[in-house]
């Protein structure tokens, strides 16, 4: 049996103040709780949150990194301060990042690459546009996104990274896919894992996102080939988030 894993993406939300208010109640909530829980905050909140979090069940992601360790790229951060700072996991290629920052397959398995050199495990982001969905070439380009993702991954760097199956139509609209429709996507995920790594694919923990809330948690995470979630808007509020982690 595969464990379950749920993962908050804060996105660009919360001040270093608001994390220690989330974190003063959130600790308290879920601290009985047995599936793995990570929380991917905005940079400036990681010291906070890794501070707060130590001895706790609660591990601690960023949302991005560089592929490069240090270097004239203002802005950016590299995965060597990452691992410095003690964080655990990071969210490689969202499909935000994708849309709006430009990143493309190649730089996405750049990042996996650079983030695993320095121990993160990625949390891997992949899924189709509405339009994709519609002409029925969900399949085809979700599992050329894993392949390309993985260019070069060998099969223990693999048990190291999750996959985040996110539907570009589901995230942030309220529109959440069918639990059929997204155990569907995450099987086809499963199955191109086996073509490449072989039985490695049945370890690999392979999360839906889009639209997750308290009310839907279970009946997605209880499908046979989702093993737990990536959830943004619903993480922003302990008692919600501790709902959905708990389903
Ligand atoms: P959402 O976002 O839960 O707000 O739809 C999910 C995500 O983008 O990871």
């Amino acid at each position: 049996m595969r464990r379950k894993v749920i993962a908050g993406n804060w996105k660009m939300n919360k001040t270093p103040l608001e994390t220690v208010e989330f974190l003063k109640k959130f600790i308290d909530l879920i601290k009985d709780v047995e599936h793995d829980i990570i929380l991917c905050v905005p940079y400036i909140d990681l010291l906070v949150a890794l501070e707060l979090t130590k001895n706790t069940n609660i591990k601690i992601g960023a949302q991005n990194v560089h592929f490069k360790d240090s270097g004239a790229y203002t802005g950016e951060v590299s995965p060597k301060m990452l691992q410095d700072i003690g964080v655990e996991y990071v969210i490689i290629g969202h499909s935000e990042r994708r849309a709006y920052y430009n990143e493309t397959d190649e730089s996405v398995n750049m990042k996996i690459k650079a983030a695993l050199e320095h121990e993160l495990k990625p949390i891997v982001c992949v899924g189709e546009t509405l339009e994709q969905r519609e002409v029925g070439v969900t399949k085809e380009f979700v599992t050329t996104q894993i392949r390309n993702a993985l260019i070069g991954i060998d099969a223990k760097q693999m048990k190291k990274i999750i996959i985040a199956y996110e539907p570009i139509w589901a995230i942030g609209t309220g529109k959440t896919a069918s639990k059929e429709d997204a155990n569907e996507v995450c099987h086809w995920i499963r199955e191109e894992l086996h073509t490449l790594y072989g039985d490695v694919a049945d370890e690999i923990i392979i999360q839906y996102g889009g639209s997750v809330k308290a009310s839907n948690a279970k009946e997605l995470f209880e499908m046979s080939d989702i093993d737990g979630g990536l959830v943004g808007g619903s993480s922003l509020e302990p008692e919600e988030f501790t709902r959905i982690i708990k389903f």
